[in-house]
């Protein structure tokens, strides 16, 4: 089956009032010059999330957020739920990206309940997985997003048919290292069987591929057959590398 790419920008916290505005009046000028084969969406910091959704409105990109509470209300302090985010029109979510799991002690059974508490509101939880470098050369890339997967299919059901997954090595974040297609093709595939196995509808929820991804190595990444995307960080926030990105789902 063939699935349509996605291509999100995961901004982190980097960003500002005017900057936001003018990133992203380049990212449209440069869609409209030539309309994405792809879906397109940015996981943009809380505070901007009023702003970028006026400045997205009547366009093809969608809005995303980057992480929730996984608490539906109450006494939370400094916590964003997720009834909040679809009221300002978030489409997507991240859980679980590495730097949350790595700085803010973010447990395989919070991630989970970060997306269950996403589905209730109808926003697509785009669940990170990943291997450190430790583990890769431990020989334990598979048993370790097989893990983090795992937690999420178990307490989900029948709703993982709903859920996105990236694919997010460690080491490849932020260091200008790259996962190779083939290395990243092979987690991916594991992933999906991972996904049919537990739910049939899940076979074909998008898998992006995030990790010094870039307007060089895009197109040989995207060309494999169960890399369904991409979730960009650094490159996300230069709009003509963005869009060559997005370009370069085109030609697949
Ligand atoms: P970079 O593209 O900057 O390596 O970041 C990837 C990432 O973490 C996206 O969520």
């Amino acid at each position: 089956m063939k699935r349509q790419k996605f291509i999100a920008g995961n901004w982190k916290m980097n960003g500002g009032l005017q900057a936001n505005a003018e990133l992203l009046s380049a990212i449209g000028e440069g869609l409209r010059a030539q309309a994405p084969a792809c879906r397109v969406a940015v996981a943009v910091p809380m505070p901007y999330l009023a702003q970028v959704r006026q400045l997205l409105a009547g366009g093809a990109i969608e809005l995303g957020a980057q992480d929730v509470s996984r608490h539906e209300k109450g006494a939370f302090t400094g916590e964003t739920s997720a009834a909040m985010l679809a009221e300002f029109g978030v489409r997507h979510c991240l859980v679980g990206h590495s730097e949350r799991r790595q700085y803010h002690g973010e447990a395989d059974a919070v991630v989970a309940a970060k997306a269950q508490r996403l589905l209730v509101h109808g926003i697509t939880p785009i669940v990170c997985v990943g291997e450190t470098l430790g583990e890769r050369e431990a020989g334990q890339t598979d048993a370790v997003v097989a893990r983090q997967l795992g937690a999420v299919l178990a307490l989900l059901g029948s709703d993982a048919a709903r859920i996105a997954v990236a694919y997010e090595p460690v080491w490849a974040i932020g260091t200008g290292r790259t996962a190779t297609p083939e290395q990243a093709q092979q987690v991916h595939a594991a992933l999906r069987a991972q996904l049919a196995g537990a739910q049939p509808g899940a076979a074909n929820v998008p898998l992006l591929y995030g990790g010094s991804m870039n307007a060089a190595n895009a197109a040989d990444l995207l060309a494999q057959p169960d890399i369904d995307g991409g979730l960009i960080g650094g490159a996300a926030l230069k709009a003509p590398d963005f869009l060559k990105i997005i370009g370069s789902t085109h030609d697949l």
